[in-house]
C-alpha cells in the first residue's frame, strides 16, 4: 500500500493522484453570462447533486495550477449569479472537451465547439440547445476553498427549472436511465459511459432491516468460494432462511450423493453452485442450496 501524505506532494501530482481515485465523476457544462452581456460555456466534472429540497446542484471552478487565475465562469457568476448547468451526454463529448480549450473571456464557446444557445425561460445564461437535460439554477452562494493555485470555488445552485428531452422519458414521464447514455471523467484523458450495455441495478437494501453478515452461519460468512458482493446478498435477507421441505433440485441431489465421502468437496461444490444462482439473481435458491450443508 502506497500511503502518501498529500502536503508532501507538488499540487500537480495531488491533482493528479485525486482524479484517478474519485471517479467516475459527472460531468456538466455551466453556461454563465457577463455583465458585460458575454456568454461563456464551460465544462465542470468537480459537479454533483446535494439536495433535492431545496434542490441545490454544486461544482468548482478551480484557480489555474499553472499560474493561479481564475475561470471565466467563476467571474461571470460574481458579476451575474446564475448558471445553466446543461447534461453531458456521450453525443457531446467531444464538443464538450473542445469547449474547455482557454479561449479568451470575449469569446463565446458556443461557437468554437458547434453548440446552439436557446434561451433559458428564468434565467439570463443561454442553455445548450443539444443536451438533453438543462437546469436553469440561482447561484445562492460561492466559497472559496484556498487562495493557490488548484484551490477550488464551491458554487452553490439551486434548480429552478428543469427541461427534459422526451426522447428519453418513459411512458410515466420519468428519465429512462439506458436512454441518457451519460459520460463521466475519470483521471487522465480517461472517460466512461452509462448506457443501456454498462448499467447495472443492484436492489435496494432491505426495508425490514437485512440478517447481515454478523448472522450468516460460520461456514457460509467464511466462504473460499463466495466473494463480498455474494455474501451481502444472502444477508440482506429479512430472516434466516430455513430448509423448504418442497424444495427439490437435481444438480442438489448429484452433488450431494457424488461427494458423500467428502464434505469438505462437497461444500466447495456447494458454494459454487450458490455463487452461480446468486449471479443470476436466484438469492432465495442459493440459500436452499447453502441450507443443504447444515
Ligand atoms: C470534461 C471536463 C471537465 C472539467 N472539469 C473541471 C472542473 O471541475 N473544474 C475546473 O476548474 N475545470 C474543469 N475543466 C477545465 C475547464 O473546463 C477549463 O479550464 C475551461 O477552459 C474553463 O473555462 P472558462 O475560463 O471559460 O470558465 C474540465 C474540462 C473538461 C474537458
Amino acid at each position: 500500500m502506497l500511503s502518501i501524505k498529500l502536503s508532501d506532494l507538488k499540487p500537480v501530482d495531488v491533482q493528479n493522484y485525486l482524479q484517478h481515485a474519485i471517479a467516475p465523476r459527472p460531468i456538466c457544462f455551466a453556461s454563465t453570462i457577463g455583465k458585460d452581456g458575454h456568454v461563456n460555456l464551460s465544462p465542470y466534472s468537480f459537479f454533483n447533486l446535494f439536495s433535492s429540497n431545496p434542490p441545490i446542484v454544486v461544482f468548482s471552478p478551480a484557480r489555474r495550477v499553472r499560474d493561479n487565475s481564475t475561470k471565466h465562469t467563476l467571474q461571470n457568476i460574481i458579476e451575474i449569479p446564475e448558471v445553466v448547468i446543461n447534461i453531458v451526454d456521450y453525443n457531446m463529448v467531444q464538443q464538450t472537451s473542445l469547449a474547455s480549450c482557454e479561449y479568451a473571456k470575449d469569446v463565446n464557446e458556443f461557437e468554437k465547439a458547434g453548440l446552439t444557445q436557446e434561451k433559458s425561460t428564468i434565467v439570463a445564461p443561454p442553455m445548450v440547445k443539444e443536451s438533453k437535460i438543462k437546469l436553469e439554477c440561482k447561484v445562492n452562494q460561492v466559497i472559496p476553498l484556498g487562495t493557490e493555485g488548484g484551490a477550488g470555488n464551491l458554487v452553490i445552485a439551486e434548480i429552478l427549472m428543469m427541461h427534459i428531452d422526451e426522447s428519453i422519458l418513459n411512458a410515466d414521464n420519468k428519465i429512462d436511465q439506458t436512454k441518457l447514455d451519460l459520460v463521466a471523467r475519470l483521471g487522465g484523458n480517461w472517460y466512461t459511459r452509462a448506457n443501456a450495455s454498462t448499467i447495472f441495478e443492484v436492489e435496494k437494501p432491505n426495508l425490514n432491516l437485512g440478517i447481515g453478515f454478523d448472522t450468516l452461519p460460520t461456514s457460509i460468512k467464511n466462504s473460499k468460494i463466495l466473494s463480498g458482493n455474494e455474501l451481502a446478498q444472502l444477508a440482506n435477507v429479512s430472516s434466516l432462511p430455513t430448509v423448504d421441505p418442497s424444495f427439490n433440485d437435481d444438480k442438489l441431489k448429484n452433488i450431494i450423493q457424488y461427494f458423500s465421502i467428502n464434505p469438505e468437496e462437497m461444500e466447495k461444490e456447494l458454494h459454487a453452485y450458490a455463487k452461480q444462482l446468486i449471479q443470476q439473481g436466484q438469492v432465495n435458491h442459493a440459500w436452499q442450496i447453502l441450507l443443504a450443508l447444515a
